[in-house]
């Protein structure tokens, strides 16, 4: 028999079979994948989770897949107490905790390309990156097989690549876009903000600012270039470096330089160690 651990109602899943027993004991599920380390911003998907009137999952699964080599994995906060405690009170239904042999047993043979969306950006500052989170995204579709999954706007491209490939792989499950949750001075919450130096701290959410501004001013006067040369100055006499700063077509993340359709502007920019990444909706 499997084994199913309960805390204040909530099923902690460790192995597949748990968690398929479980998952067909709710009946239709919202899941919400994380890595963990959770803070306001992934409770903010399992409240819309929970107000969409579905059982909830949520995942935690510091992927390997979708870092590079000389990136974060082994640094990345693991707070596994703290996660479990925050989804409790958060209403969770249902955990999945599959370690690395779980997902990527040794016999595993299958990965997801992304080209399109994943191209460009954060494709191209990290390679690799988008098909270890495809990959990991449409295997935790498979392991929870869930009605409905909810991403954060605050990985705009992340929400883009994963909306192509269950429309492209006619995966039965919506995904749902929540809006960025930010601190009171406009920064994104992030896991990696606490990494930020106190004075780094200070200076990040001008990064917003900028972008704020650009927007505004690429709605008013539809003057594209102008508005993010002042944003890229803004945010590198904060003491930032912009990786990219750009208006893009929201779902096919192509640079736009007029205002033709729905658009985003994205950034990604280096604060110390830190790369911070952020958009806003401009139309
Ligand atoms: P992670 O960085 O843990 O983020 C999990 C989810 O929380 C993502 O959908 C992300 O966009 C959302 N999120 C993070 N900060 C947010 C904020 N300030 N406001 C709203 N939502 C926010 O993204 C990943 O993990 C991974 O790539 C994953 C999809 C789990 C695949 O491994």
């Amino acid at each position: 028999m499997p084994e199913i651990v309960k805390t204040a109602a909530m099923i902690i899943a460790r192995d597949l079979k748990t968690l398929r027993s479980a998952a067909k004991s709710l009946g239709a599920l919202g899941l919400v994948p994380t890595m963990g380390a959770l803070h306001r911003g992934h409770l903010a998907l399992v409240a819309a989770a929970r107000a969409a009137g579905q059982p909830v999952a949520a995942s935690i699964f510091v992927n390997p897949l979708q870092f590079g080599p000389n990136e974060d994995f082994l640094a990345y906060p693991r707070d596994e107490d703290g996660d479990l405690a925050a989804l409790a009170a958060a209403g969770c239904d249902l955990v999945w905790l599959p370690d690395v042999a779980t997902m990527y047993p040794p016999d595993s043979a299958s990965t997801i390309t992304v080209a399109g969306p994943a191209l460009r950006w954060e494709g191209e500052a990290r390679p690799g990156h988008f098909a270890g989170v495809a990959t990991v995204v449409a295997k935790l579709f498979g392991q929870v097989r869930p009605a409905a999954a909810y991403f954060g706007e605050k990985d705009w491209q992340q929400i883009q690549v994963i909306s192509r490939i269950v429309a492209d792989l006619l995966l039965p499950v919506s995904v749902v876009p929540v809006p960025t949750m930010r601190e009171d001075d406009g920064l994104a919450l992030s896991s990696r903000n606490r990494f930020l130096t106190p004075t780094e701290r200070l200076t990040a959410p001008k990064l917003y600012a900028a972008l704020s501004g650009a927007a505004a001013m690429i709605r008013q006067n539809g003057d594209v270039e102008p508005a993010l040369a002042r944003a890229r100055m803004a945010v590198t006499a904060a003491g930032m470096t912009p990786d990219y700063l750009a208006l893009v077509a929201a779902s096919s993340l192509e640079p736009l330089a007029a205002l033709t359709g729905p658009a985003r502007l994205i950034v990604a920019a280096r604060l110390g160690r830190i790369r911070l990444l952020d958009n806003v909706p401009v139309r």
